[in-house]
């Protein structure tokens, strides 16, 4: 399956099971000073979870444009040594307001990787929040995860990975994750979806109030499932990935897989191309300051990067051509704000 056709198929299958499909929302945040960038598909949901606002929908599936280069989720200094970590990267998720909650978000997680994948079942290994910090152990979550898995393959982790929220303040829970288990590789375990059982809202003073309703928030990063459903070892092995590192080489004189020094610098240069693209796509400017500061971080980076592949002349404008080609029809901002 092509990234395309694995993205429009997570989108399909939450449809046909009751979800509105919701356009992505851009990656800079509406009317939320606590975010510099969309950094979760829960984001524009925000105010749904926490009861302040009501839609004609209680459930609902995106592919969301989120940055992670700031604040709570920040992954720009793992850009380059690995495989699986972006600035820029996709996020398909399910969201339920106040409708479905755990027994049928474990269910509709199985059934997409299990079913809809067909991934092997026993490559799947899951974790559970084992209590911490004054909040319980989720023994409903374990209880119907045992309808799937056995149990020698529930790990029960702490606040660390099995209690998400979005900031220091907002709608937050205990979650519960699902790993492939490779076996080979650099990843040989790799984490590919977090189904997030919204519960509270974390104020500034920390203290934890209940939600009106309990909700669902889940996040996947395409790249990774991308990277499984293809068999590959790294994200950028993929077809995500695979033309920008190969309009790189072009442009370069280089190989990428063929030195391990050049292959840090070209994808820094492949991963901050993403993101310099959508982020301008979306209107963010390179300047001094805030948002547009991190873009120029970013896009000198690349730069950097560029030079000690060789490149001596301007060449991230060239990797437009190939976003808007690649991944135009999912995205179509990046045809129309091309220029
Ligand atoms: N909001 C959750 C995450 O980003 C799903 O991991």
């Amino acid at each position: 399956m092509t990234s395309n056709e694995i993205r429009r198929s997570f989108l399909e299958f939450f449809q046909k099971n009751g979800h509105r499909v919701v356009p992505s929302a851009p990656l800079v945040p509406g009317d939320d000073p606590t975010l510099l960038f969309t950094n979760a598909g829960m984001n524009q949901f925000k105010d749904l979870f926490l009861g302040r606002e009501k839609r004609d929908y209680t459930r609902a599936t995106t592919s969301q444009k989120v940055m992670r280069v700031s604040g709570k989720h920040n992954d720009l200094d793992n850009v380059g040594p690995s495989l699986r970590h972006h600035t820029f990267f996709e996020m398909l998720g399910n969201f339920s307001f106040g409708d479905y909650f755990k027994a049928e978000a474990i269910e509709f997680a199985w059934t997409m990787l299990t079913e809809v994948w067909k991934m092997p079942a026993d490559r799947l290994v899951v974790s559970v929040f084992k209590g911490e910090h004054g909040i319980p152990r989720d023994t409903e979550a374990y209880d119907i995860w045992r309808k799937f898995v056995p149990a020698e393959r529930i790990m029960e982790l702490g606040s660390e990975d099995n209690f998400w929220q979005m900031g220091d303040t907002g709608p937050c829970g205990r979650c519960s994750e699902i790993y492939y288990v490779r076996g080979t590789g650099m990843d040989p375990e790799i984490e590919v979806w977090n189904n997030v059982f919204m519960e509270f809202e974390r104020s500034a003073d920390g203290t934890l109030a209940p939600l009106p309703a309990p909700s669902i928030d889940t996040g996947m990063g395409l790249e990774r499932i991308t990277a499984v459903l293809q068999r590959k070892d790294s994200n950028y092995d993929t077809d995500l990935f695979m033309p920008l590192l190969t309009r790189i080489g072009e442009l370069a004189g280089a190989t990428y897989g063929a030195n391990p020094q050049t292959d840090i610098s070209m994808r820094v240069v492949a991963d901050h191309a993403r993101a310099t693209t959508f982020l301008i796509a979306d209107g963010v400017i390179p300047s001094n300051e805030w948002r547009g500061y991190v873009l120029r971080k970013i896009m000198r980076r690349a730069m950097r990067h560029g030079k000690m592949l060789g490149l001596g002349e301007p060449f991230l404008h060239e990797m437009v051509a190939v976003l808007a080609r690649e991944m135009g029809d999912a995205y179509p901002e990046l045809r129309t704000n091309r220029d």
